[in-house]
């Protein structure tokens, strides 16, 4: 995309940023890839040099907890390359621009299929991970949720104090059942979305895919940023075709420009 139409794209993104009532952001890998995390899928993508994990991942768990949390503590198991990425990673410009897209009522909700803990680094607050958190555990049968030096680990497994549950790490892992609560505030807010921002997502994985489709069927705009195609391309009102650090930079200069 020319600087002069991806210019042109931002004038018209943020002009359907201001209109709507109700703006939620949809957020992938991309948008933690200039924070030095790879992504998933593409060229350069984990999955892509490693192989999809199989889908019996949670069922192994569900199988034999306690040898998958001694595989954890032992810090076997799992990519090290991602693990390494994740923990030196640091909140980037497009992370920080959706902090202040938040404070300035541009933006009314973040929902990250990232586990990484960024937006909340970065300051944001209205954010539903429908993929769970690497820094904090969870019951899996109420869905009680911990900061991990928060929960003191005295047994394998470890169990919920309020209902007996086996505890696990929070981010979903493949196979796995989205924790309800998380799935309905990402149904609600989609529900009440009328413009839905795409970032840095390849929208392949779902039920995460379906939200844009659904704020589509019920009337909403879409906007994508990401500097390659994506299934959803055809369907977006606008596209940033750039990396989302940039754009949403300038989106953000944009916006400013055009408060009263
Ligand atoms: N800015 C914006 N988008 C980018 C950038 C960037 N700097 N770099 C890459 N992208 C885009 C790619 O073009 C691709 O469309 O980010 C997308 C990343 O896609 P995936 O790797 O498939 O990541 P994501 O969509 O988040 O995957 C969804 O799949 O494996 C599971 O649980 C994992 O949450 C993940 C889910």
């Amino acid at each position: 995309m020319t600087p002069t139409d991806l210019e042109r794209a931002i004038d018209e993104a943020a002009s359907l940023i201001t209109a709507p009532k109700h703006v939620v952001a949809l957020v992938g890998a991309g948008l933690s890839a200039e924070s030095g995390i790879p992504t998933f899928r593409g060229p350069e993508g984990i999955w892509t040099k490693h192989g999809e994990p199989d889908l019996r991942d949670y069922e192994r768990f569900a199988a034999d907890p306690k040898s998958w949390w001694e595989q954890r503590i032992a810090g076997a198991g799992g990519l090290g390359e991602l693990r390494t990425a994740l923990e030196s990673a640091e909140p980037n410009a497009g992370h920080l621009a959706l902090r202040e897209m938040e404070e300035s009522g541009w933006l009314a909700h973040i929902i990250t299929q990232n586990i990484d803990n960024l937006h909340q680094r970065a300051g944001s607050t209205r954010i539903t991970e429908i993929h769970g958190n690497r820094t904090r555990l969870r019951c899996t049968r109420c869905h009680a949720r911990w900061p991990l030096d928060e929960f003191p680990i005295d047994e394998l497994p470890p169990r919920c104090p309020e209902c007996g549950g086996i505890v696990k790490g929070d981010t979903v892992m493949f196979g796995e059942p989205i924790p309800k609560d998380a799935l309905d505030e990402c149904v609600d807010q989609t529900w009440k979305c009328d413009c839905m921002l795409l970032i840095g997502t390849s929208a392949v994985v779902y039920p995460a895919a379906q939200f844009p489709l659904d704020v589509r069927r019920l009337g909403g705009k879409l906007i994508e940023i990401n500097p390659n195609e994506t299934p959803l391309s055809a369907l977006a009102e606008v596209t940033l075709r750039a990396p989302a650090g940039q754009s949403l930079v300038r989106l953000v200069e944009r916006l400013r420009d055009l408060r009263p």
